[in-house]
């Protein structure tokens, strides 16, 4: 069988990987917030604070470097002053997008904060332009990050958090263009610069403005946001799922056909064209690159679990979800000069998500497991990484068999490896350039169902293993990558 041709070479560094792309999203949707991180400290689970300690340990261990709350949608109704203050009287509300539940406020910016040290990482507070209110967005900022004597202040201080928190990072309203107000790009981009003007900077606190961007390949609405606010802003956003059937009718998450594999596939490594073609909109008004592309939804979508509250938008998690997180951060990888920040959709119970709970029990998802995995590539320097293989066709598409990308950090090379081929193994000469072969080492996430997954019942039918499958012959390591793989290796 022919080798398909990849050539690493770790002396061309070419940028590097921001940890931020290997970012979350926990929004207060189905049980993501409430059951799936907060029990409250009452609960029969155990837990610190309120946050149920099995999920808050997995979570640990992604190193996880920045947090996207409150919402999505939920951001535009959510109003954050319903949220603090000692608890029994916090205002209830509907949550109106996500199955009409009642919404007791029991996690708010106290709440989220603490998650955000418990897990060490950085919040990414998003903020409600669609219902909300110039002073609402303003005064939250000012209660979150003023030090000294304010109004607000000293409001966080009567409710027991004496120092500012810093926060860094704000976004101004979330998908405008939809739920968070279906407003036309001029306008959204005029109150953009209006709200945006009151978020202070308080102190050292300096935050990173996020603008609200486009929906997959709205590239009218980036052209609008980058000619009339691009001097305003530090970052702007942009929102991809993955839907194989098409958002009206995305399909099973367990119960698919080949062609659906194919599909979610193909519609994986479509990110890599929005980036692009975002990109060089971006690029005409930011040459310098001085402004982040932030994609701060992403992920595969599908129905939701039969039975379940279709508001709640729970999903079970496959090998191929595996496989599309793999190809999503290779695409990262390879446009670390603009992604700046990614937070998949979502952490806990949604989407395509970590961690899964059923009351007091937890799985972890094999998307968990490629996080894991490929943590090393965290503020790695990215290296050169030539691929030359084939592609899969169906229908009239293609798509690459192989997907891959190399960094490098603390002396170690870490490359990763995707195939995408559900049926065949893929045969890879890896001519390894500037490399010291003599201690390289493997891990393989694999399966062999297309559907395979985790269950309460059975948590552990699919995680990383040792992989050996692999034969260095002078500067060359022959590889052989099972079908529906993802491999990391790692060469010190
Ligand atoms: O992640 C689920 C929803 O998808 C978010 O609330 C919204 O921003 C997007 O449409």
């Amino acid at each position: 069988m022919e080798k398909n041709k990849v050539v690493v070479n770790a002396d061309v560094t070419q940028g590097t990987i921001n940890k931020n792309i290997y970012g979350q999203f926990a929004e207060h949707l189905g049980r993501c917030i409430y059951e799936g991180l907060w029990v409250g400290e009452d609960s029969a689970i155990p837990n610190t604070k309120g946050i149920r300690n099995d999920v808050l340990g997995a979570l640990k261990k992604l190193d996880i470097p920045v947090l996207r709350w409150p919402g999505g949608c939920f951001a535009d109704e959510y109003h954050w002053k319903d949220g603090v203050g000692p608890r029994e009287n916090r205002k209830r509300m509907v949550n109106t997008h996500w199955g009409g539940v009642v919404e007791n406020n029991h996690f708010g910016t106290h709440e989220f904060m603490m998650l955000c040290e418990l897990l060490e990482t950085e919040p990414y507070i998003n903020g409600n332009v669609g219902s909300g209110t110039v002073q609402e967005m303003s005064e939250w900022v000012e209660y979150m990050t003023f030090n000294g004597e304010s109004p607000m202040a000293n409001w966080r201080k009567e409710n027991g958090r004496e120092e500012p928190w810093k926060v860094k990072y704000f976004g101004v309203g979330n998908e405008n263009w939809g739920c968070g107000g279906n407003m036309r790009p001029e306008y959204y981009a005029d109150l953009y610069r209006r709200f945006q003007t009151y978020v202070r900077d308080y102190g050292d606190n300096k935050i990173y403005r996020i603008a609200g961007g486009a929906n997959v390949d709205d590239y009218n609405w980036t052209e609008v946001l980058m000619r009339e606010a691009s001097h305003l802003m530090d970052g702007l956003s942009l929102h991809y799922y993955v839907h194989p059937g098409g958002f009206w009718d995305k399909g099973s998450a367990t119960n698919f056909s080949a062609d659906e594999w194919d599909e979610s596939m193909y519609k994986a490594m479509y990110m890599g064209e929005l980036i692009e073609k975002h990109g060089t909109i971006m690029d005409k008004y930011d040459p310098e690159k001085r402004i982040g592309m932030i994609v701060d939804e992403w992920g595969a979508w599908y129905a939701v679990e039969p039975g379940t509250n279709p508001g709640f938008l729970y999903q079970q998690n496959t090998i191929r979800d595996a496989l599309i997180a793999g190809v999503t951060f290779n695409i990262f990888h390879d446009n670390c000069d603009r992604v700046v920040m990614a937070n998949i959709a979502q952490m806990v119970n949604v989407i395509q998500a970590m961690v899964l709970t059923e009351e007091d029990k937890m799985l972890l998802t094999p998307t968990y497991h490629v996080f894991e995995m490929y943590k090393v590539h965290q503020d790695a320097e990215k290296v050169s990484l030539d691929l030359n293989v084939g592609n899969l066709a169906y229908g009239d598409k293609t798509y690459p068999q192989v997907s891959a990308s190399a960094s490098k950090k603390d002396g170690v090379v870490n490359i990763s490896l995707c195939n995408l081929d559900k049926d065949n193994a893929a045969t890879l000469a890896l001519d390894l350039r500037g490399i010291d072969l003599s201690n390289v080492t493997g891990r393989i996430i694999t399966a062999s169902e297309m559907n395979a997954m985790n269950t309460f019942e059975n948590p552990e039918n699919i995680k990383p293993e040792a992989f050996t499958s692999f034969e260095v012959n002078g500067s060359q390591l022959d590889i052989d990558l099972p079908p529906m793989s993802v491999i990391t290796l790692a060469a010190k």
